[in-house]
């Protein structure tokens, strides 16, 4: 099953250009969010050899300095075996460690269906809501090329401002939450628990067996209100991060 939401998690959140390398994914989008900038070394039915490996990274490195992004690798408990100490002795660094959570669907409920929003009012809602001046340039295309279902929902306070956003990513049984936020002025109201049980309603209603999201192990907020909603810690991942080369 972990492995199966692995897969989900990948294809609901594509890169902008993508290049398969071995069986290896190569991500790349113009660097926003690690996971679509980064390889996806899955790891195949014979590990490779460690030459080989040493090959594959580093034309995994010539292609992310092709793309002028900095090479990462996304390691998971299904990563090609070896990879991570080959990186360890390439001087690679290790950041954003995460937890995919889950939690089973099977149970009924009674909450109501989530208001949706039409992507382009979505995007502005969630870069008001993520104070960034404007939606983050690739977030579109991204968001357009996921290829299976989505929903991008929002919840509304007492004076119908859009407070709360987030998208729903259905894949067979698997149901993704990404972009979860609320604004910062309006937290700890209940508003992100009423988006998630509304998008949990939703992927129930449609035949999803579980819900699956990632969260940053450094995020104890975040966390803390999945624990609530019944999500479990399923398992980790980081990301392995070249060096930067120090400067002459
Ligand atoms: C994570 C996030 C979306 C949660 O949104 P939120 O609207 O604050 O969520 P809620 O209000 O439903 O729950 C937050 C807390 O408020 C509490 N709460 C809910 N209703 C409440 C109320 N009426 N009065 C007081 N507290 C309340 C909840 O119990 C919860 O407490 P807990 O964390 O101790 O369990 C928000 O913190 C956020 O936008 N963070 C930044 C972006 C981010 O990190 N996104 C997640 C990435 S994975």
């Amino acid at each position: 099953v972990y492995r199966e939401v692995e897969e989900a998690s990948l294809a609901a959140w594509p890169g902008l250009r993508q290049v398969s390398l071995d069986g290896w994914l190569l991500r790349a989008s113009e660097g926003y969010t690690r996971r679509a900038n980064s390889v996806q070394a899955l790891s195949a039915s014979s590990p490779a050899v460690a030459d080989i490996l040493v090959q594959r990274v580093a034309e995994c490195e010539r292609w992310y300095a092709s793309e002028r992004l900095r090479c990462a690798f996304r390691i998971t408990p299904f990563s090609e075996a070896g990879l991570e100490d080959c990186l360890e002795a390439r001087g690679y660094g290790q950041e954003g460690k995460s937890h995919v959570m889950m939690r089973p669907l099977a149970e009924p409920d009674r909450a109501p269906e989530p208001e949706v929003l039409e992507l382009g009012s979505w995007l502005a809602d969630y870069a008001r809501l993520s104070q960034l001046p404007t939606p983050p340039r690739v977030l579109e295309p991204l968001v357009r090329s996921i290829p299976v279902e989505r929903v991008t929902a929002c919840v509304r306070d007492r004076a119908g401002r859009v407070v709360s956003v987030g998208m729903g990513v259905l894949d067979g049984p698997a149901f993704g939450l990404f972009d979860l936020v609320t604004d910062p002025g309006a937290r700890s109201r209940g508003h992100g628990r009423r988006l998630i049980s509304g998008l949990l309603a939703w992927a129930r209603i449609r035949g999803a067996a579980r819900a699956y999201l990632q969260v940053l192990e450094s995020n104890d907020d975040a966390r803390r209100l999945y624990v609530r909603l019944g999500f479990r810690r399923a398992y980790d991942y980081w990301y392995r991060v070249r060096p930067e080369p120090t400067p002459a």
